[in-house]
């Protein structure tokens, strides 16, 4: 595991979107896995400004963690909207190589299943994680078993409430989510976690120093041989 910690979020996530370039410019058709969250809107928007400069994307794909169950793609509040809001609508990404879960599908169940069927078609070279505060990567929460391939889940009420910031009012927060499983996560050939902000710095340590365990799901990423994690001093604080 690797651990680079700079002075502020700005250099953090300026270093998150070289990562990501580099992968984009090395591969023939690279696929990424992506998130959304505060923390990513930094690392898009240097993105964007990358392929103003010349980055292209029209030979990546990208797969997303996950998506609230019940909101249809148009909602705004829905992370189909925020993925096109802060990177899709201004790169070069094909339409045909995005893939985010179908929280509004009827059957729930089969859009579960179609989205392992995408993550099998299309390993994923770099995978984005931000992390909650509860030490969740993507929205599998803490939790006594976690599941390995994608799944719905409730979502807990420190989740409910970190991102009731993005909705006019907690109650209009979905309750429930599908997220990639942890075994996806985890077959990624190389994953960056990014994590700002003091409020990350207790899951921060549990993640990385911690014992391995599924009530801080981030700490299994000390099972993976090849993962970064991008830090603030802030949210280094605890390492010391
Ligand atoms: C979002 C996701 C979540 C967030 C985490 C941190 O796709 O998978 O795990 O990365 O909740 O969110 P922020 O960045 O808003 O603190």
């Amino acid at each position: 595991m690797e651990v680079r910690v700079f002075p502020d979020a700005y250099g953090a996530a300026l270093y998150t979107a070289t990562l990501v370039e580099t992968t984009i410019t090395q591969l023939s058709s690279p696929v990424l896995g992506l998130a959304t969250g505060g923390t990513m809107i930094p690392v898009y928007q240097h993105l964007v400004q990358f392929h103003r400069r010349g980055l292209r994307f029209e030979h990546v794909t990208t797969i997303n963690l996950d998506e609230y169950v019940g909101l249809e793609p148009t909602d705004r509040h829905s992370y189909h909207a925020f993925m096109r809001e802060h990177l899709f609508d201004h790169v070069d990404l094909s339409l045909d190589c995005r893939y985010i879960p179908s929280g509004a599908a009827c059957d729930l169940t089969a859009a579960c299943r179609a989205y392992d069927e995408i993550l099998q078609a299309h390993p994923i070279d770099l995978q984005l994680l931000g992390i909650g505060v509860n030490g969740h990567i993507g929205f599998n929460e803490p939790a006594d078993h976690l599941k390995p391939h994608t799944h719905v889940v409730e979502l807990t009420e420190d989740t409910i409430r970190q991102n009731a910031r993005f909705f006019d009012a907690e109650e209009r927060v979905p309750t429930r989510a599908i997220t990639m499983g942890l075994q996806s996560i985890l077959f990624a050939k190389r994953i960056v976690l990014l994590a700002v902000g003091a409020s990350k710095a207790q899951a921060v340590r549990e993640a990385i120093t911690g014992d391995i365990r599924t009530t801080v799901p981030a700490s299994l990423l000390q099972l993976h041989p090849q993962v970064t994690f991008v830090l603030d001093e802030a949210a280094a604080q605890q390492l010391r």
